[in-house]
């Protein structure tokens, strides 16, 4: 395994759920000397420093500013999603059939839901404890599998292998007891008669993390894939990933790389990790929010600069959103533009749609054809066949909400939105390489 593989494995295994991404995110920042600023208060910025933000504990945005005035050389900057498709755990979850106990979910996001079953689940979120001061808030990982969602063995459904379609109210409630369940207990749960304290999950979580059942207050849980990434296949060349949430923390762990490495320039660079893109992006952290613009603008202002010299960046400003790209599947070529799909192992893919599922436009694919160029790296284009409409991303999104150009681009990706996904490592490479060279682009236009 490479080292960027390595690195990129670590955290992922880290990254179970979108908090636990935005705090490592966090950590790395801290660690390569970001400073840590909050929303409420004043802000003195130095021009050439780094320094990060972060909203509703799943979305961080990180930027340096620029040594020359902001509203002359405006900004360019990177954005992601922490947020990955995942079963999330409904409030009053427990569900008891004769000594079973279930935990009932919703479904987060588009996903591809046959994977979810007869695997070992783990489970991560946040614990809200009761404390002095209010609520306090732990990330917390099982770190173990704790559950799964059996199917119906194949004598009881010999069509099972025709598809299946799950009802994720009836089927995908996740079996974590089959022993000594208390059914009364888990019955005033569901009703909403019991509190969180009084849960399974809570006496589970409480016990990992060595606090009282009854401190806690509040659950935020989803389940995830118990198993982590791993990376199989030749060192270097034709090394495969396969790990759950690729899509997008490996977005998020090229740009946090590139961020990272890059040096200060006359422009103000930005590196946004956004939340909640997989259902909208439509909150305080997704892309649809005030979240970017409003950073971009204290920056303007903690620069002294004017409300026009805002004005006077955007348009010289430039936007790259890292989202996977759809990579072509040998076993279904009638699903693909042969001509434009991305192949695994030829770099990254800049992605065009004329409905505008992607933010890319001529001059923009050009642009990134150029710094893929600069860098050293081979580049690709993809565009779904004219009979399918592809999915969309944040760039489409920050690009209307900032009013800046933007180019969508991803690294080939098998298998969107399973439970595992796939990409090639020396492609996570090349996207780190191409965009280690877009920071250091002193001037967009
Ligand atoms: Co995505």
């Amino acid at each position: 395994m490479t080292d960027t593989t390595k690195s990129l494995c670590d955290f992922l295994d880290a990254s179970p759920t979108p908090y636990h991404a935005a705090d490592n995110i966090k950590a790395y920042l801290a660690a390569h000397g970001a400073i840590q600023l909050d929303e409420r208060d004043a802000w003195n910025l130095e021009p050439g420093a780094a320094y990060f933000v972060t909203r509703g504990s799943s979305a961080v945005v990180a930027f340096r500013p620029g040594l020359r005035p902001f509203g002359a050389e405006g900004f360019i900057m990177a954005g992601a999603h922490t947020d990955s498709p995942c079963l999330k755990i409904r409030r009053g979850a427990e569900r008891a059939a004769r000594s079973m106990l279930r935990i009932a979910v919703e479904v987060y996001g588009g996903a591809i839901l046959s994977g979810w079953l007869d695997r070992p689940l783990a489970l991560a979120g946040r614990v809200f404890l009761r404390g002095e001061g209010g609520l306090r808030e732990l990330l917390y990982s099982s770190g173990r599998p704790v559950g799964v969602i059996p199917n119906l063995p194949i004598h009881l459904n010999r069509e099972i292998n025709k598809g299946i379609e799950y009802n994720p109210h009836q089927h995908l409630p996740v079996l974590v007891e089959t022993a000594g369940i208390d059914t009364k207990a888990a019955a005033a749960a569901q009703a909403g008669g019991a509190g969180d304290g009084d849960s399974w999950l809570a006496r589970l979580a409480a016990a990992d993390l060595g606090v009282s059942p009854e401190a806690v207050a509040a659950l935020d849980l989803s389940f995830v894939d118990a198993q982590g990434a791993v990376a199989f296949g030749r060192d270097g060349a034709g090394e495969l990933v396969n790990s759950p949430r690729l899509d997008d923390l490996a977005g998020c762990h090229a740009i946090l790389e590139a961020f990272g490495a890059a040096l200060p320039t006359s422009r103000t660079q930005a590196a946004c990790f956004l939340d909640a893109e997989e259902v909208g992006s439509m909150t305080a952290q997704g892309a649809d929010s005030s979240f970017v613009r409003d950073m971009l603008a204290r920056i303007n202002l903690s620069m002294n600069g004017t409300a026009e010299d805002f004005y006077r960046a955007v348009p010289r400003s430039l936007c790259v959103s890292v989202d996977g790209a759809q990579a072509w599947n040998p076993a279904y070529p009638e699903k693909f533009d042969e001509g434009f799909s991305p192949l695994l192992g030829k770099g990254p893919a800049v992605k065009m749609n004329a409905n505008q599922r992607y933010a890319t436009d001529a001059l923009t694919a050009d642009r990134f054809a150029e710094t893929c160029r600069c860098a050293g790296v081979p580049f690709q284009t993809y565009m779904s066949r004219a009979d399918i409409q592809p999915g969309t991303t944040i760039g489409p999104i920050s690009s209307s909400r900032l009013g800046v150009r933007t180019i969508d681009v991803g690294h080939p990706l098998l298998a969107m939105h399973a439970i595992r996904e796939t990409i090639e490592g020396s492609d996570h490479r090349a996207m780190i390489g191409a965009l280690k060279e877009f920071f250091k682009e002193a001037q967009a236009s």
